[in-house]
């Protein structure tokens, strides 16, 4: 719908006008939602532009799950406050929460904000702004008729979200409330857009979900896919794409999601499990509806049934109540498994959650600070020693590209996905399947040779 005054006799006045840029902050879902919101615009007309500055739409996507990035996104609106008084619009999408969008609404910073269930009305709100509110929300919004937009910048990895949204409600996490209840996408969509994401050249697809061990969907002939089943589909009808898939969580995860990765050479080996803490105190504050004995149960399971699996995790230390001994457990628990790699944050009160309204942050700041020093330095060490077992040995390894580093080198990763470099000596090129016998190693990268 244009306003009345939003009409130019001009053609190329028009072509300004309806210019987007559209930049993200966020994780590999908000990559995804950002495709999602392209596809959309380009639809309705408007035109990608690839520099902030010709842009007359400024769109950031980006989350709010630590306080840090919210103040990234801030100073990032800051700084293009001249672009905003020439007159470009600035829109927020992705998951922040209620109080911080309409802040920055109301300080005239931002012209429009979008929830992650409404992007089909951004027309709308670049149009008349935030006068609208979300009439366009669905409770069930899987963007099921919309294909998501590929750059074709010669990647051959992709992501592709299966699931929105979120049930779990653990008592720290926004998400719940920023991207609503969890939903399902039809499992044969899935797998013809995966099709079409191979035909575009892509050797690599990560599926993505909250939680992608709750995927669960159900058809009016009582037909039902659970996780297991989807991927089992997915590695049959597309034996030659690699398939990966994040975030799994450990109440759900299943033996019969642990036998069909063991089952099939085309689902990679590795499991990113979010553990958060190793005190049971503190995982039941948490609401993480897993203890420690189960969590490490689990892991047995998994070496078990993949024996080469790799395992990493998200680990959340000076939660509400954290105390010395709830820290030791997490360090403990880290030394039993020795991940090959994680990510470390402190808690961050979030506004609007359980832990924000009923527990209290009393966990001083240099505690928190140093507790996740040593997290930190610990899982460096975990890292060399699972790095220090792949010497000597061959990896499959997806070529995506040039080393960073060097010219001279390739950069892919293995099926564990652990970055691996070697240097460009036999006739390989980017989307190959190299085998790359290691022989050096640092904690975050295998460096090896390629034989011939
Ligand atoms: N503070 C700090 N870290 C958080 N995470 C989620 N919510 C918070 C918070 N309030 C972390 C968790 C989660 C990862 C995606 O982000 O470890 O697994
Ligand atoms: Fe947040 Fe817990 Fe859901 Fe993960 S599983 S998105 S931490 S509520």
């Amino acid at each position: 719908m244009l306003k009345k005054d939003f009409t130019f006799e001009n053609e190329i006045k028009i072509r300004i006008m309806k210019s987007f840029y559209i930049k993200n902050y966020g994780c590999q879902m908000n990559v995804a939602d950002s495709e999602i919101i392209t596809s959309i615009l380009l639809k309705k007309g408007f035109i990608l532009s690839n520099h902030i500055e010709n842009a007359k739409i400024i769109l950031f996507n980006s989350c709010s799950i630590r306080k840090k990035s919210e103040l990234t996104i801030k100073n990032q609106i800051d700084k293009i406050k001249y672009l905003k008084n020439n007159g470009s619009l600035i829109g927020l999408i992705g998951c922040f929460s209620k109080s911080f969008k309409e802040s920055l609404l109301n300080e005239k910073k931002i012209d429009f904000f979008i929830n992650p269930d409404s992007y089909r009305e951004i027309e709308n709100k670049i149009y008349n702004k935030n006068i609208v509110k979300n009439f366009y929300k669905r409770k069930k919004e899987t963007y099921e008729n919309i294909i998501p937009y590929k750059k074709l910048d010669k990647k051959i990895t992709t992501f592709l979200s299966i699931t929105r949204g979120c049930n779990n409600m653990c008592t720290f996490c926004i998400v719940p409330f920023t991207r609503g209840r969890e939903v399902s996408n039809n499992p044969f969509l899935i797998v013809e857009e995966c099709k079409r994401l191979q035909n575009l050249g892509y050797k690599e697809i990560t599926l993505l979900g909250q939680n992608v061990d709750s995927y669960y969907w159900i058809d009016n002939n009582n037909l039902s896919f659970n996780f297991a089943n989807l991927l089992e589909l997915i590695a049959k009808k597309l034996p030659t794409v690699r398939i990966r898939f994040s975030t799994s969580n450990p109440h759900d995860m299943s033996n019969e999601v642990l036998k069909i990765i063991s089952k099939y050479d085309n689902i990679c080996n590795h499991i990113h499990l979010p553990v958060q803490s190793g005190s049971n105190k503190i995982l039941k504050l948490m609401n993480r509806k897993y203890s420690r004995e189960e969590y490490l149960f689990l892991i047995k399971k998994i070496r078990k049934l993949i024996p080469n699996c790799s395992i990493s995790h998200d680990i959340m230390t000076g939660f509400c109540n954290e105390e010395d001994n709830d820290h030791l457990d997490t360090l403990h628990l880290m030394d039993e498994i020795k991940y090959n790699y994680g990510y470390m944050f402190s808690y961050s009160p979030r506004p609007g959650t359980y832990a924000y309204n009923n527990l209290i942050d009393n966990v001083p700041k240099n505690i928190k600070k140093k507790r996740l020093q040593e997290i930190i330095k610990l899982q460096n060490e975990h890292s060399l020693y699972r790095m220090k077992e792949f010497l000597e040995k061959t990896q499959k390894v997806l070529i995506e590209g040039t080393s960073k580093k060097s010219n001279n080198y390739w950069y892919g990763r293995n099926s564990q996905n652990i970055v691996v470099v070697f240097p460009k000596k036999i006739n390989l090129k980017i989307g190959n399947i190299a085998l790359v016998n290691v022989k050096k190693f640092t904690s975050s990268t295998l460096i090896g040779e390629a034989i011939k």
